[in-house]
């Protein structure tokens, strides 16, 4: 009778045991299913809300390459001497800096204090694309993929007149500077790049004009001033100081990281003899080559961007 009951009770024992057991696996299992496996970052940590957000952590994931905090000026920003020294290396004009910050102050007279660019948000993937003006563009057919994307930034002389399959008809914003200026529609964002002092007394003469009444190239509330402290650390650590200066359409693309979340970039590329050939015309010069720009060195930094994941290339026909 005792061993009987002494046998019961081990079997429940045994029982208790795996019913504990099982208990512990389960909840195991729910613990790494749900917090390991498929753990996702709260989104209040995320910069956005695309499957992956440029510069999180600040830092990209090649060659150390971090965010540049200001790459647009603003009233709040002092360029430093060297900066400016460095600046004025990239073009002939001369001027000093005292120069240069009266310039930039009459600008601001005139223009947002702030760059008017849409902040960063947790829950908002702001998808971008830039497109540089390669030969390599016609008979692509990306003109849907291009005016799909929240903003198309065009470059320079970058038309869409007559060859809307292939590059699109959106231009949200436009980069330019005094030499590739065109008339601008209202809605359009002037990104204003200045290479020397003379440029940024061309800028102040287009926001006169508008002063005065007189049609402008471009809305001034709209427009945006590349920071020649920025455009030097392109030089510098994006491109290791290779070729006399960075490309118009390089500084774009370094920018656009900085403005967008998701990037997608078409039209740049040499064509088959090593030219910068442009998609709406004929070469003139056939020993153009990448002109001052280290244009080898600035594609294998796309390729290598493209490799990580941080933009998406897309090298037409
Ligand atoms: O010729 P443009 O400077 O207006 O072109 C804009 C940018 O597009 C260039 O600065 C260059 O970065 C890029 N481009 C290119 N391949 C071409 C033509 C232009 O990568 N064939």
């Amino acid at each position: 009778m005792y061993r009987l009951e002494r046998r019961r009770t081990s079997k429940m024992n045994n029982k208790a045991h795996l019913l504990v057991f099982f208990m512990i696996i389960t909840g195991i299992c729910v613990f790494w299913g749900d917090e390991v496996l498929q753990y996702v970052p709260p989104q209040e940590q995320r910069s956005c809300s695309c499957d992956q957000c440029l510069f999180e952590n600040e830092t990209f994931p090649i060659q150390n390459l971090s965010r540049f905090p200001q790459p647009l000026l603003s009233t709040n920003y002092n360029l430093s001497e060297e900066d400016f020294n460095s600046w004025k290396r990239l073009q002939p004009g001369g001027g000093s800096i005292s120069v240069y910050r009266e310039k930039v102050k009459k600008i601001f007279e005139r223009i947002p204090a702030n760059p008017p660019v849409e902040a960063p948000r947790p829950g908002r993937c702001r998808t971008c694309a830039l497109v540089g003006n390669s030969i390599n563009l016609l008979g692509s057919h990306y003109g849907p993929l291009i005016d799909f994307q929240d903003y198309v930034i065009r470059i320079n002389k970058g038309q869409t007149k007559g060859f809307e399959a292939d590059v699109g008809n959106r231009t949200t914003h436009r980069v330019m500077y005094p030499n590739s200026a065109s008339q601008l529609d209202n809605t359009t964002h002037p990104v204003l790049f200045a290479f020397k002092i003379q440029d940024l007394q061309w800028i102040i003469k287009n926001l006169s004009t508008q002063q005065s009444g007189q049609k402008s190239l471009f809305n001034k509330d709209l427009a945006m001033v590349l920071n020649p402290a920025f455009m030097r650390n392109i030089h510098d650590v994006w491109l290791k100081k290779k070729g006399y200066c960075p490309s118009t359409g390089f500084l774009a693309l370094v920018l656009v990281l900085h403005i967008c979340d998701e990037v997608h970039v078409f039209g740049f590329g040499a064509d088959r003899n090593g030219n910068w050939s442009h998609y709406w015309e004929r070469l003139a010069n056939r020993r153009l080559r990448t002109g001052r720009h280290p244009g080898n060195v600035e594609y294998k930094m796309i390729e290598e961007l493209t490799r990580h994941n941080v933009i998406k290339f897309y090298k037409g026909w």
